[in-house]
This record gives structure tokens, C-alpha cells and sequence, in this order.
């Protein structure tokens, strides 16, 4: 048996005084191999007496007994094995170890419980020392958006676009604490009271931020945008009616034709989604380059750079920003360049870019209506400093971005593509808009959905029509105009 303690036996052991918590398994130095074979019988130290049970919360799925027992066998567990060694194995091997040794254990200590309670100890037991302890269940599904976890005691994820709470807890916020350096770990962070803020991703591509306190005052703060592998095309945002069909059509003529897109929208509304949906309607000849702080988009086409930030390191040095990334792409001949979310002085490179040459850029951008994302865009480029009058900036919003799409998370929860905007010029100071589609809310039903229709504004010829016949697009836009009147 690997990594065992026993009595007599030679295997290393970690400095009794200052056992490893199970959750630095990752960072464990390589260790001698173990002898192959190890006595029977493990020498299981008398436990502590665990800590007293908390009142059960509602929402909780197990009894408290159960974790009660959890915390006995994990700290019997914890003192038997040597987890620099059980860090050398595989994870099926080592799964395998702490199953014999967990099975041991409860023969031992003669706790009785039934065959589906000792299965999901074993489960937990595993997730705990190997994983990410209680969340893994949660990073096993897929039908989770967000999992937001506000100190030990509360977890609520995102399904089907509604927030709920789940039974999840930790077993205080060290191990809560554990785990957020395990993950921030994984990307060469640190977090603790002196650097209290990190962002990072999972093996997986999930974007990670955690908050630690004393900024989170009731524990550490972790938040994971799970990442989906199969991400939604426009099929899909058509068939959850976040767009109508032809609203779906005109998108994809914009993406094909090559207009300049700002995708705007609030925190976890659908953008990053819709603008992966968009590059889908790139041309596979066309030479794409993607910028993002992590990278999310997915796009198909065989000729894509992809380049992702750089935060800081521990010593605060080797920050590669936005802008720094913007400025580069122009260097490396792109066709089109697409920015995951503009947040900062970036926005004037993006927009320089999209106005020498690079038809069919593409951003986010946090704002709640396409008149709003227009704003937020010249602010973005006042604070970075440059000092242009306002006009100017208008003008220069106006000769590079082309159309806004407006994503919204609506109180029921379901997204929904609000307005397909167009940008057509200044009259004076004041940028002048007109919207394609917009969606139109009309109540909602006895189960709270809201209910509403996509309509189009009857605009028969946008200002892209001339670029859409370029492309040989302009039948199909006019077929689907007509078709969203009708
Ligand atoms: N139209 C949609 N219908 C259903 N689910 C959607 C839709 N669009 C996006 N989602 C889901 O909502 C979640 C958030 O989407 P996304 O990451 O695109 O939002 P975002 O606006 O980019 O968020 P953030 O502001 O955090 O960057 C994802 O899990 C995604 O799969
Ligand atoms: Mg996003």
C-alpha cells in the first residue's frame, strides 16, 4: 500500500510538528518513491474529538452526524497517509489509496452507516484531499453558470439563469482558504492578507476571482464563471428565443460582412457568449486575432492567434495590459481583431484599429444600452489620458464602430439580445443611433417568465446595406428584414 504509515515502516513522513494541510497537496516537493507493499493493518491514531456540530442549515442535504463523522475519519485519515507521497500518484491510484484506507478506518472505529452514506464519504473524503474539496460536484456539472461561494457556510451557483442556494459548506474557512490558494496557486499566485485580490482560471478554463479578508469580511469570496465546452451557437440563443430567427440572420450578415461590433451588456448578461457566436460567422481565410484577460472565446476558424493579459506577479512586476496587447496585434497583420471586453484606455487602440483597416473588430463592454456603451467608450479614452475634445472622440466612435448589440439578463433570468443598434453619424455633438430590432417586453406569465417579441424598427435599408452588397450579402439582409416585418 502506498504512502501508509505504519509502525516500524520506513516510509518518509512529513515532520510530525507540522503537518502538511491536506489542501498543499499540489505544492508538495517530489518525494523518495514508497516500499511497494506496507503492513496490513494502518496504525490509526486516536482522533480528536471533532468540533461541535453547527445547527443544521436549511438547504443542507446531509446530516450533521454525517459530518461529524466526515471530520473523525478525515483527521484519521490525514495522520495515517503521507500526502507527499500520495501526491506522486496518479489520481486514480490515489483515489484507490484513500478508498482502502478510508474502508479501514470505518472497520476500526466501527462507525455504522449505510453503503450510499459510505459512498459519499468516500466521494467527499477524496474530493478533500485530491481536489477542490466541496466544490467539486458543483465543477463536475454542467448545467452551472456561476458558482458563487460567500465564506464557509453559503454557496449558491446559477442554473437556468436563476441564483439558488445549495447545501455546499466547508469545514471552516481555513479550508475554504485552502482551497483558494490550491486554485490561485495553479497560475503562480498567491493570496492572503497582504495581497487579498486574484484573479486565476482552473485546469478546466474557468475564470476564477477570489477575495480574501480582510476585504471579505464574512471569509473568503469565490467566484468561478464555470467554463462551458459546448459553448451556445446563434441556433441555440434563437431556440431560448434570446433572438428572434431573423434578428439571428441579420447578426450573422453582420458578422460576415465585416462591420465593427461592440457587444455591450451587464455582468454575466451573455456577451462574451454572443461574440463568440459571431466570430462563428468568420471567414476561415480571414486572419483573426483575439485579446482577452482570460481566455474564453472559442473560435473554429484554423487562422486565429489567441493572447491573453498578464496580471502582475508576486513581486509586481511583468504586467502585460490590454492596450500593451492591442498596440502589439497591430503589428502582427491582423485582419480583424477581437477584443474580449474593453474596459480601459484600450478602447482608443480598438478604435484606431478598427478604423485603418480592420473591418470586422469585435469587443464587449459593460453598459446598460447601446447609447450608454457609446458613452462609457469615450470616457474610456478621456481617462486614458488622451486629450482630445469630445468631439473629436465622437467622430472617431462614429467613423469606427458600426453596430451596438445590446445583451441583457432579464429578472426572470433568461438573456435576451435587447437592441441590434446601428451608429450613424454626428449631428452636431450628439451621436445619432437607430435601432434594427429591439426587444419589446410585454408582462408576464403566472410562473413569473417574462413574456415579449423581438420586433424590427421597419428599417428596410441599414447603413451597412452598401458593405452587406460588397459581401453579396445584401438578398439575404433584405429577405430577412422583410421577413421580421412581416
Ligand atoms: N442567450 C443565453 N441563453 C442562456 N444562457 C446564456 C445565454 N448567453 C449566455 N448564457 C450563459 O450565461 C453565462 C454568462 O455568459 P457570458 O460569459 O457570455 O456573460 P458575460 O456577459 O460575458 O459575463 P461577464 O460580464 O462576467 O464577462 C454563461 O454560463 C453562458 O453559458
Ligand atoms: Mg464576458
Amino acid at each position: 500500500m502506498f504512502g501508509r504509515r505504519t509502525e516500524g515502516q520506513p516510509v518518509p513522513r512529513k515532520p510530525a510538528a507540522a503537518p502538511a494541510p491536506a489542501e498543499s497537496r499540489a505544492k508538495a516537493p517530489p518525494a523518495p518513491p514508497a516500499p511497494a507493499a506496507a503492513a496490513k493493518s494502518p496504525q490509526v491514531k486516536p482522533v480528536a474529538t471533532p468540533k461541535p456540530a453547527t445547527a443544521a442549515r436549511t438547504g443542507d442535504h446531509r446530516s450533521e452526524n454525517y459530518y461529524q463523522i466526515k471530520t473523525t475519519i478525515f483527521n484519521a485519515l490525514i495522520d495515517t497517509i503521507d500526502l507527499t507521497q500520495l501526491a506522486q500518484l496518479d489520481a486514480e491510484s490515489a483515489r484507490e489509496e484513500i478508498r482502502d484506507i478510508v474502508n479501514e478506518i470505518l472497520s476500526i472505529k466501527n462507525v455504522v452507516m449505510s453503503i450510499s452514506e459510505q459512498e459519499a464519504l468516500l466521494q467527499d473524503i477524496c474530493n478533500d484531499v485530491l481536489g477542490y474539496g466541496p466544490l467539486e460536484p458543483l465543477l463536475a456539472r454542467d448545467d452551472i453558470a456561476d458558482i458563487m461561494v460567500n465564506g464557509c457556510e453559503r454557496t449558491f451557483i446559477e442554473v437556468n439563469g436563476k441564483v439558488e442556494l445549495t447545501g455546499i459548506r466547508f469545514r471552516d474557512n481555513s479550508q475554504l482558504m485552502n482551497i483558494c490558494q490550491r486554485i490561485v496557486s495553479q497560475v503562480g499566485r498567491r493570496v492572503d492578507e497582504s495581497s487579498p485580490i486574484c484573479d486565476a482560471r482552473l485546469p478546466d478554463g474557468s475564470r476564477v476571482n477570489v477575495i480574501v479578508p480582510p476585504l471579505s469580511i464574512d471569509g473568503p469570496a469565490l467566484t468561478i464563471r464555470k467554463f462551458r465546452r459546448d459553448k451556445l451557437t446563434m441556433a441555440d440563443l434563437v431556440q431560448y428565443a434570446s433572438i428572434s430567427q431573423e434578428g439571428a440572420e441579420v447578426l450573422g450578415i453582420i458578422g460576415k460582412v465585416r462591420c465593427n461590433v461592440l457587444i455591450s451588456g451587464g455582468t454575466g448578461s451573455g456577451k462574451t457568449t454572443l461574440l463568440n457566436c459571431l466570430t462563428g460567422f468568420i471567414d476561415a481565410d480571414e486572419r483573426v486575432i483575439t485579446c482577452e484577460d482570460a481566455a474564453e472565446l472559442q473560435l473554429q476558424q484554423p487562422h486565429v492567434v489567441r493572447l491573453e493579459t498578464r496580471p502582475p506577479n508576486l513581486e509586481g512586476q511583468g504586467q502585460v495590459t490590454m492596450t500593451e496587447l492591442v498596440r502589439n496585434c497591430l503589428r502582427m497583420r491582423p485582419e480583424r481583431i477581437i477584443v474580449g471586453e474593453v474596459r480601459g484606455p484600450e478602447a482608443f487602440d480598438l478604435l484606431q484599429a478598427m478604423n485603418t483597416g480592420h473591418d470586422g473588430s469585435m469587443g464587449t463592454l459593460h453598459a446598460n444600452s447601446p447609447r450608454e456603451a457609446l458613452s462609457r467608450l469615450e470616457s474610456m479614452i478621456t481617462m486614458g489620458g488622451y486629450q482630445l475634445p469630445s468631439k473629436t472622440i465622437r467622430e472617431m466612435i462614429c467613423g469606427s464602430i458600426d453596430v451596438v448589440i445590446q445583451a441583457a439578463r432579464l429578472r426572470d433570468g433568461s438573456r435576451r439580445i435587447t437592441h441590434i443598434t446601428e451608429v450613424l453619424g454626428t449631428e452636431g455633438d450628439v451621436i445619432i443611433t437607430q435601432d434594427l430590432f429591439v426587444y419589446d417586453m410585454e408582462g408576464e406569465d403566472e410562473a413569473g417568465k417574462i413574456i415579449g417579441k423581438h420586433k424590427s424598427t421597419g428599417i428596410a435599408r441599414p447603413s451597412f446595406w452598401d458593405r452587406a452588397r460588397y459581401y453579396n450579402q445584401h438578398h439575404a439582409l433584405a429577405a430577412a428584414l422583410d421577413r421580421a416585418q412581416g
